[in-house]
């Protein structure tokens, strides 16, 4: 037993306090102690402590992750809410907000329930269940958002399916507005993507595969902001794809309206051209689009447009993935991979380091109402060790995720979640 963890001469940056500095921090009893230089010192010699000290550590408050699918009930051969909370943990995360298109829906209060007492029981990393909109995610009868909110929920989803109908999302949006719930949208309008395999574009033809064109998310975007300033509601765009949403996003916030949207690593890593190959490891929903659209979301996240990075952690087993391209299911693991792979991007100056923190961890903590991660000295200790000088090659199989399905493998990276604590218990470590 250790009275105290002491991170010595560590980067810590937390946007929220203005900080990007050498420090020490002192966690004991569960909370930040101190912090400032050499904050540590005087305990370094103590038996009952231990010291963290590492050659290029950055420090972070712990991540949030607003999308997650960890596949319980119903598809626990592809994840389960142990090892998606083993792989959040791993992956520098301490509170995943987890997707209700399990099986069955969650769309109840009783399986809101059982997931947060499975998680509560399991420990780590907090659960946050988001209930579905519909019944059944069918678009249709609104689920009882009430009974999941007091269970725990945190807001609604269809998620892979999109409220199609405007009578349906303006009566889900003022429903969830007066339970303070955001409603998260899968902005897809299946009327134009029946049969959607790929972006529609010049891949889509060149593969003979049916295209799932950017207007189709474009048109959801647009009737959701005009009935979201109608209903005065506040609402949240999942996984944006398209530069045309960036847009209509940017317009709706200058004009004040409560609109928020979230961009997935692969969404701001990858196009198209991925998908020659029929690599069905880059099929995902909405689908990889091109450079102008990546170009797009980069900047939306700089400039805050995109309020912040969710993971959109889809697992599959080999049994949907090797498979033919149309048949595949869409999805790809994310959790263990995007400090990783957006540390490259922050590197290679696409956003500024305090963008890219505030966007897994502020941002996303103000959207579904959890307390907001912070580096403060008295602060629940909720943070991230990332040992920002370990290079390594991208490889599934050392993973704490079921699923293996992800076009990164083998792609060269600098950076490994070394340390995650959570209320100041170390909930994954790894150093090399
Ligand atoms: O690619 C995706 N996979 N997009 C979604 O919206 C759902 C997810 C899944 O559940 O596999």
């Amino acid at each position: 037993m250790t009275d105290a963890l002491v991170l010595r001469r560590v980067r810590a940056v937390d946007p929220s306090l203005a900080l990007d500095a050498e420090v020490d921090i002192v966690i004991e009893r569960g909370r930040i102690a101190r912090i400032g230089p050499d904050a540590g010192a005087a305990l370094l010699k103590s038996e009952r402590v231990r010291v963290v000290e590492l050659d290029g550590a950055l420090v972070l408050p712990g991540l949030i992750d607003l999308h997650a699918h960890v596949r319980e009930p119903g598809q626990e051969y592809k994840e389960d809410v142990r090892s998606g909370l083993a792989a959040a943990a791993a992956g520098g995360f301490v509170d995943i907000c987890v997707m209700p298109n399990t099986k069955p829906v969650n769309d109840t209060r009783a399986i809101t329930e059982m997931l947060v007492a499975k998680a509560k029981n399991i420990g780590g990393t907090r659960l946050h269940p988001i209930g579905a909109i519909t019944v059944g995610l069918k678009g249709e009868k609104l689920a009882e958002m009430a009974d999941m909110r007091d269970a725990g929920a945190v807001g609604v989803s269809d998620d892979g399916r999109c409220v199609m109908s405007s009578a349906v999302m303006r009566r889900a949006l003022e429903y969830a507005s007066t339970f303070g719930m955001p409603v998260i949208q899968h902005c897809e309008d299946h009327t134009l993507t029946e049969g959607a395999q790929v972006h529609e574009g010049a891949v889509s033809t060149k593969l003979g595969l049916r295209g799932w064109p950017r207007v189709a998310e474009d048109i959801i975007v647009a009737r959701d902001v005009l009935l979201t300033e109608y209903t005065g509601a506040r609402y949240h765009v999942a996984h944006v794809s398209t530069y045309g949403a960036v847009r209509i996003l940017r317009e709706a916030k200058h004009r004040g309206i409560a609109v928020t949207a979230e961009v997935t690593p692969h969404h701001l890593l990858l196009t198209h051209e991925r998908v020659l190959g029929y690599d069905t490891a880059c099929k995902v929903n909405p689908p990889l689009r091109e450079d102008e659209d990546v170009e797009a979301l980069r900047g939306a996240l700089a400039d805050g447009t995109i309020d912040c990075i969710a993971t959109d952690h889809a697992p599959h087993s080999s049994l949907e993935k090797d498979c033919e391209f149309s048949e595949a299911a869409p999805g790809m693991i994310g959790l263990e991979l995007c400090v990783p792979l957006l540390l490259g991007l922050v590197k290679a100056g696409a956003f500024p380091m305090a963008r890219f923190v505030d966007a897994l961890t502020a941002a996303p903590a103000k959207i579904v109402g959890l307390d907001r991660p912070t580096l403060r000295e008295g602060a629940r200790a909720d943070l991230v060790l990332i040992d920002t000088k370990a290079k390594y090659v991208i490889d599934p199989s050392r993973m704490r995720t079921k699923g293996r399905n992800t076009p990164f493998t083998g792609v060269p990276v600098e950076g490994r979640v070394a340390l995650t604590v959570a209320a100041g218990q170390i909930i994954h470590e790894a150093f090399a």
